[in-house]
């Protein structure tokens, strides 16, 4: 359990989840190393290592067999469904495991596609990640028209009129992300859901971004569909997609003959990655430890150094007071808001701190009292510097940052800079610090020259 010491305007204990991560504690040219490139996958606790090389040293079979190791894989795949059910706030049989979000993602467009016919329409979106564009405008070659949402460059947020407009009585699916890998907008996803299906379409959330720095809840959202990656938020490389048992069992999935029908694993083909859903079991565990360890403390109804309860902080059953026994899914709601209102507190100072650097532009919701629509992945380019330069002399003082487009590839196109390298993005998620902000913007303020 957590004992260390806590940080004075968070309720994380800081020093027990840095040492979860073994990765952490790395150095870079004699520089702690800073890991910013959690948008682009985060690092995994002790825990998620040990359950792979566990399961690959002790139970390691194909499922289905009558001898124990094959059991024991069985039991393994039940139980992270499980522990990924109540991270979603679904039931088990509505998780399916796959490759990437990707992948997931071109199954179910092509099993919806069936289904489709010339004339039909899609709604899209230009702020979303390629992942959840492309396997949707493939269907262009079925006669299905794709419409796609416009965002605001002011502030890159979604434009919800344009999105209204688009959708018309011959929308069959509208697909969202619930936050840009880009920008860090979080969208207004229950609004689009009910859109979709007040038009009878069916929704289809990319919660890839949003799942490490938010709680997830499909029940509450009423989505049909729902994909997420765990290499996103601390487990290993797969994707997880959530679909409404009705869709799951009624839609064809393409798919070979011997695979069994029953839901949800004839959305499951081949031989999946056992050790990797080995680690996904232990990656809720840890979101549920850290959780508990939040209740039991009781720690985040404390107020804000400023003396203000910062306004994204909103899980009413954490700020009543710890739970006597949470059960897991309560577990994992405190964690995520102890780990949002860490978060907040990072972008508070990043944010502002980014904006006083000279000749640095920020893309997205700059604005403090607006942060409650934001995430702590931030964009921005430097005049003087590439994105790629500004990531190389970053990396050189052990500052992980990425550059270029992430595969937000409409928004770096509609807002001209993709020719010239995208944008550098500083990706904050709760095992960062106060400190490694404020390094990040001293090595920021040197290489400007400020
Ligand atoms: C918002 C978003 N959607 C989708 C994806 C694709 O996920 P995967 O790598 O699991 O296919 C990513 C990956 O970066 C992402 O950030």
């Amino acid at each position: 359990m957590p004992t260390g010491e806590q940080t004075h305007s968070t309720s994380l204990d800081l020093a027990w989840i840095r040492s979860q991560f073994p990765a952490l504690a790395q150095t870079v040219n004699g520089h702690p190393a800073v890991f910013l490139d959690g948008p682009g996958g985060t690092q995994v606790p002790r825990r998620v290592i040990d359950a792979i090389s566990d399961y690959l040293a002790r139970h390691n079979a194909n499922t289905g067999g009558a001898f124990e190791t094959s059991h024991a894989t069985d039991r393994i795949i039940i139980d992270a469904r499980s522990a990924m059910a109540d991270f979603l706030n679904c039931d088990a049989d509505e998780i399916v495991f796959g490759a990437n979000m990707t992948a997931l993602t071109y199954a179910m467009s092509r099993s919806i596609g069936r289904e489709l016919v010339p004339g039909d329409e899609i709604v899209l979106t230009l702020l979303d990640h390629d992942a959840n564009f492309s396997p949707w405008k493939v269907l262009e070659e079925k006669g299905v028209t794709i419409r796609a949402a416009k965002f605001n460059p002011a502030d890159c947020t979604l434009d919800m009129q344009d999105l209204a407009r688009q959708i018309t009585s011959r929308t069959r699916l509208v697909a969202v992300g619930y936050a840009s890998n880009a920008v860090g907008t979080i969208n207004d996803v229950k609004e689009v859901i009910r859109l979709a299906r007040q038009a009878g379409a069916l929704s289809y959330i990319d919660a890839v971004h949003y799942a490490p720095h938010g709680l997830i809840d499909v029940r509450d959202l009423d989505c049909d569909f729902l994909v997420c990656s765990t290499y996103k938020f601390f487990g290993p490389h797969m994707g997880i997609l959530y679909g409404k048992r009705e869709y799951l069992a009624r839609l064809h999935p393409y798919k070979v003959r011997p695979n069994t029908e029953n839901v949800p694993q004839r959305w499951e083909w081949g031989t999946l990655n056992h050790e990797c859903i080995a680690g996904i079991k232990a990656c809720i565990d840890y979101w549920e430890e850290l959780g508990r360890y939040v209740c039991s403390a009781g720690t985040l109804a404390r107020e804000a150094s400023d003396g203000h309860r910062r306004p994204s902080y909103h899980d009413v059953s954490v700020e009543t007071g710890p739970a006597p026994s949470p059960s897991r899914r309560e577990a994992i709601i405190a964690a995520h808001a102890a780990a949002r209102f860490h978060e907040r507190a990072l972008t508070e100072k990043l944010i502002p701190g980014l904006l006083a650097i000279p000749g640095l532009k920020l893309y997205g919701i700059a604005d403090p009292h607006r942060f409650d629509h934001r995430c702590a992945t931030t964009v921005v380019r430097m005049d003087g510097h590439s994105p790629l330069e500004l990531s190389t002399k970053l990396g050189e003082r052990g500052f992980f940052t990425w550059d270029g487009n992430y595969y937000a590839l409409n928004l770096t196109e509609q807002l001209g800079v993709e020719q010239s390298g995208g944008f550098l993005r500083i990706g904050l998620v709760h095992y960062n610090t106060m400190e490694e902000v404020d390094r990040l913007l001293a090595a920021l303020r040197e290489i400007a020259g400020a």
